[in-house]
């Protein structure tokens, strides 16, 4: 019987779909150990990992032995061996993708699923660092409430100011419609694609130079992937261009923002601030950055809701399910 390894305890949802193969999950729920990871992939056909899992050439080794590659064909289905790394996340830079293509290993992941829970985090952040509200709380809390003042706590409005969503995918896209629709933002949008239908629904503009989006926007939403050229894409030198009254949302990848920059940008009131998800070495913050009153700060969470989390679950387990059966994942990264 083929053999899965799922690196810790997801929703139930998905591990009752693996009943039917000889699937085993990492018993503790913590990050899996590297020399335990290495240890318990040999012998599997599949992996079932999560972005906290770093899935390079030595994992997929110790899987098992790397069939040669004499064609050059991408990922295909071969009879023994890793034949699938499954990741419950839409990101999937937590993996050496050429090195599992070069291996014939399917990697795939879970979009779509998560859309709605990212987009809405994001613009609960959006909310919470324009209307102050973890600091509200707090004060609150610490009984430093004596009694309602005329400029006590003041926010910023949303109507009528200018969000720039970095990154037109399915979260971003979702994300402009909210601030549209809902809160009568106006929207401007930096992506390598322009998308026409997309301007006339939501009344966008297309900024092809993201320093132009950054120049105007009053809040900046970070959406894109992490890859080589996405790397420290907001750095000392953008963060500059931005308005001293912006702030900057991140539900995407922590090394997409120069963290230690964006903490003097903070410090030194370049921007207003900054509500964060995502960090740069998780889960550790940069100095400071816990200490400054105008951040935001949430663990990874903007997938973190029932229905998201179950639906991912589901869709892993079912590229499990889809390889096994001798199908490509629905997901796949590696066509
Ligand atoms: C979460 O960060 C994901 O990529 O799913
Ligand atoms: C991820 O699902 C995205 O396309 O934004």
């Amino acid at each position: 019987m083929p053999k899965v390894f799922v690196t810790r305890k997801i929703p139930q949802a998905g591990l009752d779909l693996l009943k039917g193969v000889d699937f085993s999950v990492w018993e503790e729920d913590r990050v899996i150990p590297r020399e335990v990871l290495l240890e318990r992939v040999k012998g599997m056909d599949a992996i079932l990992s999560l972005l906290t899992d770093k899935i390079d050439g030595e994992v997929m080794d110790a899987a098992g032995l790397p069939s040669p590659d004499a064609s050059g064909r991408g990922p295909d289905i071969r009879s023994s061996g890793l034949k699938l790394i499954s990741n419950y996340a839409v990101g999937y830079d937590n993996i050496d993708v050429p090195a599992a293509t070069q291996r014939k290993i399917f990697v795939s992941n879970t979009p779509g699923v998560l859309t709605e829970a990212v987009a809405e985090h994001a613009f609960a952040l959006l909310l919470a660092i324009a209307r102050r509200i973890p600091e509200s709380d707090q004060f609150t809390r610490q009984g430093k409430y004596k009694g309602w003042e005329p400029e006590l706590l003041l926010g910023t409005e949303l109507q009528g100011k200018v969000l720039g969503v970095v990154g037109l995918g399915r979260i971003g896209s979702r994300v402009a419609e909210m601030a549209n629709k809902g809160m009568g933002m106006k929207v401007l949008y930096h992506d390598p694609k322009q998308d026409a239908a997309f301007e006339k629904e939501y009344g966008a503009v297309y900024k092809g130079n993201l320093d132009d989006l950054l120049k105007e926007a009053d809040f900046v939403s970070i959406h894109v992937p992490l890859l080589p050229a996405t790397r420290h894409l907001i750095n000392a030198e953008k963060l500059a261009l931005m308005k001293k009254s912006a702030y900057l949302i991140n539900t995407s990848r922590g090394p997409i923002v120069d963290e230690a920059a964006l903490v003097e940008a903070l410090k030194a009131g370049i921007i207003k601030g900054a509500a964060l998800d995502v960090f740069e070495n998780e889960p550790n913050l940069s100095p400071g950055l816990a200490e400054l009153p105008n951040v935001v700060l949430t663990p990874h969470t903007a997938s973190a809701t029932h229905e998201a989390r179950g639906a991912m679950a589901v869709l892993a387990a079912q590229a499990v399910l889809d390889v096994l059966a001798g199908k490509p994942p629905v997901n796949l990264v590696n066509k």
